[in-house]
Order: structure tokens, then sequence, then C-alpha cells
């Protein structure tokens, strides 16, 4: 076990790995990738920077070409490709066609096997995008700077709406669909949205989940937050047919196959925007209660994922591309819709879950369409491998290229996806980055580096990462001292701060190792909120996160968001959630719950619980145990210790315990948790 003195205990995951050997890149990919001669990253040294990054603007069309690269006179306040003026929508769709009027820009694939794939070509993309852009403007009255809220699953309306946003410089909030009304709620509310765009229904795990029926909550709560919501859109599965039982109301729902009719074949020109106006926002989980709107550009960031597509995906114009992430999430955002498609890239979007009606689904998909990138979590390849470990081989599908995203993959994990998926013959690139940071900041570029399971490869070209111990000093290369990951430049991915709260963006992110009166960049590292280690040959290996945050199948829940959640519970005295490893999802939430004097401990709060938990964040936070307890350990002060929560969770030693305020507790938890966990008292 590496010493992880300063990564707190929610940073267990990877540390007890060994260090694996490198396996150089199959020649078969080498020999067409993009980048194989390593003076792409003379090309990125520091020296050179910031004006490296224009090889990724470059990848664009500019309205008006930029002046400067970085403005980084107002630290963290980083502004890239100063005075340049782009429209991401037409980056992604009119541009392309000349060239590739008639190319796929995505393979649409339902979850239902006997419904047809549908492939969307870039014209009828363009069709598509004009319309609701039409609409968008002259039915809900949206302009540029406004905020939209999507509530859409994972079909070919979602990126069409995204692209229509773009077009018209309006701000769009997708937020997960999995996610349930509230936070769905919390969301409008956070960017003050007063359209919301959602679906009926889609399919998932061989159901039609009526989804239509979250809208007239999520309106209602942000109402009483607040925000009142004009219009909502339903997206209906099959045009013309309504599959959900929710009451649609007259002058606030509509229907969006209907509206349409009076926007066919509209065209909208797209709306000149500046590098730094806001392409969009996306919610993700931080340390304090609220999750945060990571606020990302229009310029920087679309070059940033157009050159990380080219460089690290390889997405190659005749490539099929699948990217089995949920759009929902950044990396659908990024490695979906627009890095893909600002590189004119044909993609696959897929409807359901990897596994259903089996095991085979995936590889009968690869091998209908072609599809030879692949890239997907290491919840999904542990899903898989246990699904069905031999099922790959009955299958013909041919990967060149696989990434892994998300969380850390164990070796077993990386070994499997590299010999049954992949078939020794698609190089796998294992990509750490945040939904702050845009794109990737450490992967192996795969046609120069050889792979290495379980390590995430050294900074992406450009990006120059550092660990810092406790007190700032660089910990060195092949230490076996794990710290604090940090990136000590700006780049054009970052996001430019957090939605409305500027001091939250600079205390979170830069607060820790800076020098706060400096000028300088090199004074502001971004602080990730990881745990790494480096080796001596500049991989890093990240242990996981080091706040409040647990990573569940590779989605960041706040422990303070579900805590928040079991008070709403009357019975509720105290919550308090830790995280514990788990065999495919990589973590699960263990919550600990005392409640109020007089109320007995029985199966229905514990229901109730967990059903405010769903109800409030969405199934994705379902705890892997509620444990009604007398009292949770607590410092004299009065804080609860979660640290000795995790240790018991997880069956390690809680360490001295003797400075809390009521030792005796813990004895009496480590009891119940054993009994339960593994049958003995
Ligand atoms: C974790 C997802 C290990 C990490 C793009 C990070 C990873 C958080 C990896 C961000 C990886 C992401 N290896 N850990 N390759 N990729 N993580 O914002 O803890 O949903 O901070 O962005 O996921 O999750 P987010």
């Amino acid at each position: 076990m590496s010493k992880i003195d300063v990564v707190a205990d929610g940073a267990i995951i990877a540390a007890h790995w060994r260090e694996e050997n490198h396996i150089p890149p199959p020649s078969r990919f080498v020999g067409q990738a993009y980048l194989t001669d390593a003076a792409v990253f003379e090309r990125f040294a520091e020296e050179n920077f910031p004006e490296c990054f224009r090889e990724y603007a470059d990848l664009l069309d500019w309205k008006q070409y930029w002046h400067t690269t970085l403005d980084s006179s107002r630290p963290p306040f980083f502004k890239w490709f100063v005075g340049g003026k782009l429209n991401a929508c037409q980056n992604c769709v009119d541009r392309h066609l000349g060239r590739h009027r008639n190319k796929t820009a995505f393979y649409f694939v339902p979850e239902q096997e006997g419904e047809p794939i549908v492939a969307l070509t870039y014209q009828q993309l363009y069709r598509r995008v004009n319309e609701v852009a039409a609409m968008l403007r002259d039915f809900c009255g949206l302009k540029r700077g406004d905020r939209i809220t999507l509530h859409l699953p994972m079909t070919l309306e979602l990126p069409i709406t995204m692209l229509a946003c773009a077009r018209l410089g309006v701000i769009h909030s997708q937020v997960f669909s999995g996610f349930s009304a509230s936070a769905c709620a919390h969301r409008i509310v956070d960017s003050a949205s007063r359209v919301l765009i959602t679906m009926d229904a889609y399919h998932r795990g061989g159901k039609l989940i009526d989804h239509g029926k979250k809208a007239a909550p999520t309106v209602a709560e942000a109402a009483k937050e607040g925000v009142e919501v004009e219009k909502v859109l339903f997206w209906r599965r099959y045009p013309g047919q309504c599959r959900s039982e929710a009451p649609i109301l007259k002058q606030r729902d509509f229907f969006v196959d209907e509206v349409l009719a009076e926007y066919r074949g509209k065209e909208v020109k797209p709306e000149i925007m500046d590098a730094n106006d806001t392409l969009f926002l996306m919610y993700t989980s931080g340390t304090t209660g609220k999750p945060k709107a990571a606020q990302h550009s229009t310029g920087g960031y679309l070059a940033y994922v157009a050159g990380t597509s080219k460089y690290i995906e390889d997405i190659h114009p005749q490539d099929v591309y699948w990217c089995m992430a949920d759009v929902g999430w950044i990396t659908g955002h990024s490695y979906i819709v627009y890095g893909p498609l600002a590189l004119a890239a044909t993609s696959v979007i897929y409807e359901g879950v990897p596994t259903f009606p089996d095991a085979g689904r995936l590889w009968r998909i690869a091998e209908e369409l072609g599809v030879n990138i692949f890239h997907t979590s290491p919840t999904a390849i542990r899903a898989l491998r246990r699904a069905g470990p031999d099922t790959p081989a009955k299958y013909n599908h041919r990967f060149k290229h696989m990434t892994t995203v998300g969380e850390p993959i164990e070796p077993e994990a990386w070994r499997w996806y590299w010999e049954m998926v992949g078939k020794r013959e698609a190089v796998i690139v294992d990509t750490w980055w945040q939904t702050e940071t845009g794109g990737h900041l450490c992967a192996t570029v795969p046609g120069i580096h050889p792979m290495k399971p379980g390590s995430a490869g050294p900074g992406v070209p450009g990006i120059y990462p550092v660990i810092f111990d406790e007190n700032g000093s660089q910990i060195p290369r092949g230490s076996p001292v794990a710290g604090n990951i940090c990136i000590r430049n700006p780049w054009p991915g970052r996001m430019l701060t957090i939605w409305g709260d500027d001091a939250r963006f600079v205390r979170t992110y830069y607060s820790r190792y800076c020098k706060p009166d400096s000028t300088d960049w090199r004074d502001w590292p971004y602080f990730a909120g990881d745990g790494a280690l480096q080796a001596s040959d500049g991989y890093i290996r990240i242990l996981g996160r080091i706040d409040d945050v647990i990573n569940v199948a590779g989605h960041r829940l706040g422990t303070k968001e579900l805590e928040a959640a079991c008070l709403t519970v009357p019975e509720v005295a105290e919550a308090a959630v830790v995280a514990v490893p788990d065999e495919i999802k990589g973590a699960m939430p263990d919550v600990y719950v005392s409640l109020q004097p007089g109320v007995s401990a029985d199966d229905g709060v514990s229901r109730n619980i967990a059903a405010a938990i769903i109800d409030q964040i969405g199934p994705i936070a379902r705890p892997r145990f509620i444990w009604l307890v007398p009292d949770l350990p607590k410092t004299r002060s009065g804080k609860i210790m979660r640290r000795v929560l995790t240790a018991i969770s997880t069956g390690r030693d809680p360490g001295d315990v003797t400075t809390l305020a009521n030792p005796e507790v813990v004895e009496e938890l480590r009891a119940l948790v054993a009994e339960k966990v593994t049958g003995v008292g």
C-alpha cells in the first residue's frame, strides 16, 4: 500500500494496485494515427505556451480571428482566443455541408432491437437544428445569453436541441435524464431558466420509462423556489403519440412535433458569439451541499474538445465512433456532441443499457455499424465482464481504439478490455479529466506512448500536471507518496467560472495553492480535488476524490446532497454518508442515520430514507446500506467523524478513537455492520 498521507478516505480505491508494465500500442493503430511523432510535446512545451494552442483553435472556423491567445491578466479568470468570434453550431454542422453533406453524423440505436437504427446525415442534422432553433427563438422567445434547461434522454433530440441553442447563443443546461424532478428543479432555479425541454418517454432496461411525468413536479418545485417556468416542451419518443401519463397544461405544455409544424424548412442564421461567451452550463457535485454549474466557453472549449477528439480519440472522418456515455454528462457534451461533430465524425447514440437484452448487445451494434472507436467507463466494463466474460469473442467487431473515463480502472478489468473486447488490436486510452476541465487532462497519446494498465498517462499536449503535498511542495516523480494533483497552467477547455459564484470558483479550484496577489498564471495552479501518484515514467495514477464527493459508476455525488435528502425524512435527526468500494460501480454510498428521540428504528423509516434519496437525487444515488444507529461518532466539538464511519463500512481499523466525544459508539456500530455485511457478529 502506498503511503497516502494527504489524501482523505475517499481516495482509497486504487491505492493498493501495484505498478504495471508498459504495453506498446498495436502497430495496426499506430500505422494510421494522427499523432505518432513525439515532437508534438516540443510544440506544446512550456516555452511555446500559450501560443501552442493556436493549433487547436485552427481546427475551427472563426468569423473573426482572435488577436490574443491568452489573456491572463486577472487570474484565475483566464480568457482564451480573445477577440475571436464564432458560432459552435456553425462549426459542428454548417461548415461540413460542403464536403460531408451526405455523411452520417449520428446513428441512433433504439434500445428495442426490433426498432430500426436511424442514420442522420449532416444535411438532415442541419435541417432539424434550424427548425428547432426557429422554434426556440420565435415560439419561446429565447435569445442569446438566456438559459434553458433540458431534461432529455439519449435520443437524437438531445444533441439537436443543444445545437439549436448553440446556434442562437442560448446557454443550455442539460440535466441527466436519470435525475429526479427535484434535482432538475434546483438546476432550473440556479440557472433561472424560463423554458424546460423534456421528453414523454424512453426505453431503458426493457421498460418504457414515463419521463414526462417528472415535468409537472419539476415546474412546481422551481416555482416554490421562486423561478416560474413559462413553457415546457415535450419531445415525443414516437411523434404523434404520447407515451406519458403526465397531464398536459394548456398555455404551458406543448408537444414539440406539433409546434415544429410551423417551422418546417425555416433557417436561422447562427448568432456570432465571442470566444468567451458561455456555450453551456453543466452541473456537478462539490464539497458543499448544492451542485454548482461549470460555465463553459464557446471558443476555448470548442477548440479544446476538437483538438483532443483529434489527437487523443484519434477520430478520422472515415471512422465510426461510439462514445457510450450519456450526453447528460460532460463526457457526452465533449466527446459525443461538440468534439466529434467539430471534426465531422460519424457517431453512435445508443438509447439503452449496455447489457440489454443480453451481454452481446453492444458487440452486435458495433459489428452492424462497423464501429472502430469505442469509448466507455470502467463501471460499464466491469458490468459487461460480469454479464458475459467470453461474449465479445463471439462477435466480429474490430476496434482500433478504446477509451476509458470516469474512474480509476483496475488492472484486471483493463486486461479484460484489452484482450477480450479489443482483441489485443485496439489501443486503450485511460483519460482523466473532469466536468470543470472541459476535456482530457492526463492520458497517453495513443500513437506515441505505451499503455500502462491502471494509470492514466502523463499530461496531454499543453497540460502540465504537478502533484503537491500539504504544504505546496512538489512531490517528485517516482515517489510512493500520494498528493493533490494540480495543473500548473491554464488551458482553453477549462470552465470560465462557476455560474453565479466567482468566489466559490476561486475558493474551490485555486485558493489552496495560489499566490493571491500574483498576476502571473504560474502562481495559479488548478486544484483538481483528486489524490494521485506519479510514477517515474511520468504516468499519473489517480486514486480518487479527496473531498466529500462519491464517484458512483463514474458519476459524482456529493455526500452533503445525500445527507440533506435524508434529513427531509421527519424521523431523521442526523445523517452521515460515506463511500464504500463496490465491485461494479467503483463506489456506493453507505448512509448512517440517527433518529429523533422516541422514534423506533423500523423498516418503514429506512424505506422512506431510500425513497427520499431517489426522489431528490435519482436512482443512481441509491445507498448500499442504510444504518439506523443510536448515535454517530463525533469529535468533542460535535463534528461527525466520517473517517471512522468509512473504516467501519469497509471493515478497516478506525484507528485512534479515544479523542471522540462518544468513543463507545464505534464498537457498537462495528458490531452492527459486521453482522450484516459478513453475517457474523
Ligand atoms: C474521476 C468525468 C481515474 C476523478 C470526465 C475526477 C477518474 C472525477 C478518471 C471527475 C480516470 C475521471 N481515472 N479517475 N480516467 N476520469 N475520474 O466531473 O475523481 O463526472 O475528479 O468528469 O472522476 O468526474 P466528472
